[in-house]
């Protein structure tokens, strides 16, 4: 039986995406406000103000987590609701908000995962430079130190950052996230700070929690040559992975650089404002590597684009309301790939699923045929990676419910359950009735 009895079943979100509040109880602006409340940053306009109301109902959401089965919850904390201005004064309320949410989680026999970095940077740190000032890895250090302080007595897994690609390219040198620049020596230095605000933040958390399981979330995006026999295609296809995947996974795992991006970056000249050596502090044991995967990037060398590659859309093949391609083996060999160039002792997914457009709910339930299919192919993908012998620990579904997604505000459906953004009604989409189904299968079977 490839799901190991102890194998965790869980469901993701992140703060922003779900809590809405809007700045009430003391939360502080973060840079998803800002961003989203500025106009043509977020599609129609839309804004994490209210969101899934999940400040106010995360009582009903924790029954609703209990009602799909699942024995684990991945959710991040609003630095800015915790510490308004990032550094200081401490927002009692905020505290408060989660110790209740995980209280309500821990009646209910569902585990924490806490994630302490989805994104909600808080905006007074953004305007002293956010994560391209030097100083974000100590904020972040006294941040880490207050929430395993105040919550660790009753969590003890930890992820110190979410996808740090997204936190430094695509907000930095492709402009499309908050903060939204197009700068690539500020999205290197970004990446620089994430990185080493990780391996400052993990012996803090340790010390607080002594019991704690630590890692970070890398998005891995799975990439193959578009032409398989072409030479200029695989080299693409290898820079593409190396500027994604292994300029972050390097450094967690080695302390390194990997070293061809590094020599092209550096000539390029967006290292400029780091000491690429300094990575090695990036290497810290962790307990565990998280990650999130969603789809395969076919590449194809370019001779226009400056990266040297371009993403080519292969039609015939099945594709999400993103555009982003459904590649269920692309998951097997990214586990593959992790477990035998990197090792981690232990990996969870803590991110995997599909935005679809869905029909609306009909007696109670939304018909999501193509999120079942997506969802079983990748759980299946991850059984065959555990016969190989690869660590899989847990699989954490993207997300429990529709919810504020980014850039695409709320134009872009990824849950389990519906919601009704006008009422926050909350439906069972057939994905999730799927999705309960498996897990007391594979239960039954470990
Ligand atoms: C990931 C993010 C998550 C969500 C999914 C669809 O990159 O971590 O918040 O937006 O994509």
């Amino acid at each position: 039986m490839a799901f190991p009895k102890d194998f965790v079943w869980g469901t993701a979100t992140s703060s922003y995406q779900i809590e809405g509040g809007g700045l009430d109880y003391g939360r502080g602006e973060c840079i998803w406000h800002r961003f989203s409340h500025t106009p043509g940053k977020v599609y129609n306009g839309d804004t994490g103000d209210i969101a899934c109301d999940h400040i106010h109902r995360y009582p009903q959401d924790v029954a609703m987590m209990a009602e799909l089965g699942i024995d684990s919850y991945r959710f991040s904390v609003s630095w800015p609701r915790v510490i308004p201005a990032g550094t200081g004064t401490i927002n009692q309320q905020g505290l408060d908000f989660y110790k209740r949410l995980i209280e309500s989680l821990q009646e209910a026999n569902i585990t924490p995962y806490l994630t302490l970095y989805h994104w909600d940077l808080p905006q007074a740190l953004q305007d002293k430079g956010g994560w391209e000032n030097p100083d974000s890895v100590q904020w972040f250090m006294e941040y880490a130190d207050l929430i395993s302080r105040e919550l660790g007595s009753d969590v003890k897994d930890w992820i110190t950052h979410n996808e740090p690609f997204v936190v430094s390219m695509v907000s930095n040198l492709f402009g499309v996230h908050a903060p939204g620049q197009q700068d690539p020596v500020a999205a290197y230095t970004v990446a620089h700070h994430v990185l080493l605000s990780h391996g400052a933040a993990v012996p803090i958390i340790r010390q607080n929690v002594p019991d704690a399981e630590v890692g970070i979330t890398l998005d891995q995006t799975y990439s193959m040559p578009y032409r398989p026999d072409n030479h200029e295609d695989q080299i693409a296809a290898r820079r593409f992975a190396a500027f994604h995947n292994d300029w972050f996974l390097e450094p967690v795992f080695r302390g390194t650089y990997p070293a061809d991006a590094l020599k092209e970056l550096d000539q390029r000249g967006a290292l400029s404002k780091i000491d690429p050596t300094e990575i090695s502090k990036a290497q810290v044991p962790i307990d565990f590597l998280g990650i999130n995967y969603y789809t395969r990037y076919v590449i194809k060398a370019s001779e226009t684009d400056p990266s040297g590659f371009e993403q080519v859309r292969v039609d015939g093949t099945e594709h999400t309301a993103l555009d982003w391609e459904v590649y269920p083996d692309g998951l097997l060999h990214t586990l593959l790939y992790l477990h035998n160039a990197y090792y981690p002792t232990k990996i969870y997914i803590t991110e995997n699923g599909c935005s679809y457009d869905d029909p609306l709910p009909i007696n109670g339930v939304v018909d999501d045929p193509k999120r079942v299919d997506y969802y079983r192919q990748h759980i299946d993908a991850i059984e065959k990676a555990i016969e190989l012998g690869v660590p899989v620990a847990g699989y954490f579904a993207w997300s429990l419910m529709d919810n504020f997604e980014w850039a695409e505000g709320y134009n872009r459906r990824f849950g389990l359950y519906h919601v009704d953004f006008e009422t926050q009604e909350r439906t069972p989409k057939k994905s999730a009735l799927y999705y309960q189904e498996r897990i007391s299968q594979e239960r039954a079977k470990a």
